[in-house]
């Protein structure tokens, strides 16, 4: 039964549906291809059966691509969809033009005809795509449309998300403003237009990469969440929390909310804790071991403190002096300040150097390693495993790691929360809520 409400379910989703409609236009414009080649009796068998194989071909890329599109459904897809129905349609025409080197009257009417169907099919999938979008009740969101300063961040409306079937959609309690946000917002590297649209953002329009928040709504296959839990996540790729209400995967980053920190908190533990965590995991260390953290006050860094701390190793502490303070509040056992003191020109041999902020580099420290020693750099994240965040959860119910909250922005302050971040002075982690 429960096979049979999975196919009836998958078959009357909304984006499937786009789907079937598109491959059925596919598919009837392959069968009124093939009728026509067969009817084309003096046609070279040859050239006949290439023509066909290159319809087929089309036929399944283009399928596939429709596949790829309408799964993330939005306009701008949308408007592939069209433009490739059109091509669709063209490329079967010249394959037919080459094989019969000659059109007949027929075919003459026929692919004017087909290239207006497609495009009429386009339009009312395009009506249908809209509708729909208009018809779903709207939220509060920061959108950027385009690559730039922190005034490409606008405060609008767009519809609400619906969860899929394995997807948890939460309400926002609140984000942060990390570097992954100000990066994609500039696509600084340039190379982040790969992932994110060429010209202008495409995939992702929605920035915040964490999280807290309560579920609102839940998929049919989610067992682990129901309506009304506490929440904290890592939204990974697929970013989205700069909004009143996001959907995530359950099988990710996604976990409840420990009950001694606040919402706050939580949404400041998820990305820098698990990148954090993710380094420490990767040099082994153990009890009494020497760590140096260099750039010891961001967010990576008052968690790399805080978790070698919890491991029971030696830390010294790289920051500059307004934070020494804090840095000593973590736990770190030496402080050396950056502005002051050469760190490099200590006598002291370390099992870990972690640059937590990418500013220095394995031959300045290289002789301060211990034979065995590793120096990691912020630069090269190792992959997470979702059991990560688990243990990323442990260590905050037990207490030894506390987020470090430096300021506090609302929504329509976000733009002020952007350049802030950016301008890499930032302590620990910058937060974002909606105005009460
Ligand atoms: N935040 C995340 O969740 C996250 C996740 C993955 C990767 N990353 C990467 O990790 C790096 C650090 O990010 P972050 O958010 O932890 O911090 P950040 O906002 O990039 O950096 C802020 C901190 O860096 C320190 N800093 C600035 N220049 C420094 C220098 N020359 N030497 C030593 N410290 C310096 C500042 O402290 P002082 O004022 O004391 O100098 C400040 O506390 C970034 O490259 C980011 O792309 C971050």
């Amino acid at each position: 039964m429960s096979v049979f409400r999975n196919v009836v379910s998958y078959l009357t989703d909304k984006q499937t549906k786009l789907f079937f409609i598109d491959a059925a236009g596919a598919l009837l414009t392959a069968c009124c291809l093939f009728l026509l080649t067969y009817f084309f009796e003096n046609g070279d068998t040859a050239i006949v059966t290439g023509a066909l194989c290159g319809v087929a071909c089309c036929f399944f890329t283009y399928s596939f691509l429709c596949f790829l599109f309408i799964r993330n459904t939005s306009a701008f897809h949308l408007r592939v969809v069209a433009i490739m129905n059109s091509l669709y349609a063209c490329t079967t025409f010249i394959f037919v033009a080459i094989a019969y080197d000659e059109l007949s009257p027929f075919s003459l009417a026929y692919f004017p005809g087909e290239m207006v169907i497609l495009f009429i099919l386009a339009r009312v999938e395009w009506s249908v795509a809209m509708a729909s979008q208009e018809s779903r009740p709207q939220m509060k969101a920061v959108v950027y449309d385009h690559y730039g300063s922190a005034d490409v961040l606008q405060f609008t409306s767009i519809p609400r998300p619906v969860p899929r079937r394995n997807d948890v959609c939460i309400k926002v309690s609140a984000t942060t403003v990390t570097a992954a946000d100000w990066r994609l917002r500039k696509a600084d590297p340039f190379l982040a237009r790969l992932f994110n649209g060429i010209f202008r953002p495409g995939k992702i329009r929605v920035l915040g990469a964490e999280l807290s928040g309560i579920v609102e709504e839940t998929g049919e296959k989610v067992t682990r969440f129901k309506k009304g839990d506490a929440v904290f996540a890592s939204c990974e790729m697929h970013f989205g929390a700069y909004a009143e209400y996001t959907c995530l995967p359950d099988n990710e980053f996604i976990a409840h909310k420990p009950a001694n920190i606040t919402f706050e908190e939580a949404a400041a533990v998820p990305l820098g804790g698990l990148t954090a965590l993710r380094f420490l995991q990767k040099a082994r260390l153990k009890k009494n071991d020497f760590v140096l953290v260099y750039g010891a006050s961001g967010s990576v860094g008052t968690y790399a403190v805080q978790i070698a701390k919890s491991i029971g190793c030696r830390v010294t502490a790289v920051c500059s002096t307004d934070n020494i303070q804090l840095v000593r509040r973590l736990g770190a056992d030496d402080v050396i300040d950056y502005k002051t003191s050469d760190f490099t020109r200590r006598q002291e041999r370390y099992k870990l150097i972690f640059d937590a902020v990418g500013k220095t580099s394995k031959s300045a420290v290289r002789h301060m390693l211990e034979p065995g020693g590793k120096f990691l750099s912020v630069w090269g994240i190792p992959p997470a495993h979702p059991d990560d965040f688990s243990e990323l959860k442990k260590l905050v119910e037990g207490n030894q790691l506390k987020p470090v909250i430096d300021r506090r922005y609302t929504f329509d302050q976000i733009r002020e929360a952007h350049a802030y971040v950016e301008s890499f002075r930032k302590k620990g982690n910058v937060i974002v809520t909606w105005r009460n």
